[in-house]
């Protein structure tokens, strides 16, 4: 049961890092595109020494994500990501697609780490890692937005027609579960990163549902160790002693 950081953001990186709980940092090129422009070498480099000055290792994985839908440029993207960032830690985040499985393929066999990413159902999860990806990245919340989104109702009508998905297919507590089982039966060495988290009850489930690892945005950090009980006891303790030693 790991915790990695969603994010892009130096501070929020920083912070993390410092409370030791962190295994592991994921971005995507959306994330990435939040932050104060200042070139992809440039920010990642700036992540690389936050990283070296909190862990020992040196070694925290660390997901950059190609930025093409062309498989020569993503091998070539990938493989320059790799020699210019010089950071053993690095995976190449890939995009689950047929003609992304030949990329993840490639890649895995040049030794270099694929955290496939946008994967929605156990299938895709599987060829995945069938294919050589170290993580799949399920997306929690929108595979459940996938059973609801209007704008895709003809796609869903004509996956469900051709038996490609059912409706537990939009259940992402299912899709973890059977994920892992699936890759715990064929002694798959491939992990399961969740993203796409949007409240702490989801994160709790996705640990609950067989998730290896949780990638979690900064901003669920705080509540997720906050608790109006912990506060009125931890008072409760302070004032108990304070009037004691009065
Ligand atoms: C994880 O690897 C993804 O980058 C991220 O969690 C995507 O989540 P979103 O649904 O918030 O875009």
């Amino acid at each position: 049961m790991k915790i990695f950081v969603d994010t892009a953001n130096l501070a929020d990186i920083e912070e993390a890092l410092k409370r030791g709980f962190v295994s592991g940092i994921t971005t995507n090129p959306s994330i990435l595109a939040k932050e104060p422009k200042s070139g992809l070498e440039n920010h990642v480099g700036k992540i690389v020494d936050l990283i070296k000055k909190y862990d020992p290792s040196g070694n925290l994985p660390l997901s950059i994500e190609v930025f093409s839908r062309n498989q020569e440029e993503m091998i070539a993207q990938a493989v320059k990501f790799k020699e210019s960032f010089g950071y053993p830690g690095l995976c190449v985040k890939v995009h689950v697609g047929w003609d992304e499985l030949a990329v993840i393929n490639d890649l895995s066999r040049q030794g270099i780490d694929v955290n496939c990413t946008a994967v929605m159902t156990v299938t895709q999860a599987i060829m995945a890692a069938r294919a050589g990806a170290r993580y799949v990245s399920l997306f929690w919340g929108r595979i459940g937005d996938a059973g609801k989104d209007e704008k895709f109702a003809s796609d869903r009508e004509k996956m469900f027609a051709d038996k490609t998905i059912d409706d537990s297919d939009f259940n992402p507590a299912i899709a973890v579960r059977r994920t892992r089982d699936l890759l715990d039966k064929s002694n798959l060495t491939t992990e399961i990163i969740v993203g796409s988290i949007r409240n702490v009850v989801s994160i709790r489930d996705a640990y609950l549902s067989g998730a290896h690892i949780v990638t979690i945005p900064p901003k669920f950090f705080s509540p997720m160790v906050s608790h109006y009980k912990t506060n009125e006891v931890v008072e409760m303790f302070l004032n108990d002693f304070k009037n004691w030693l009065a």
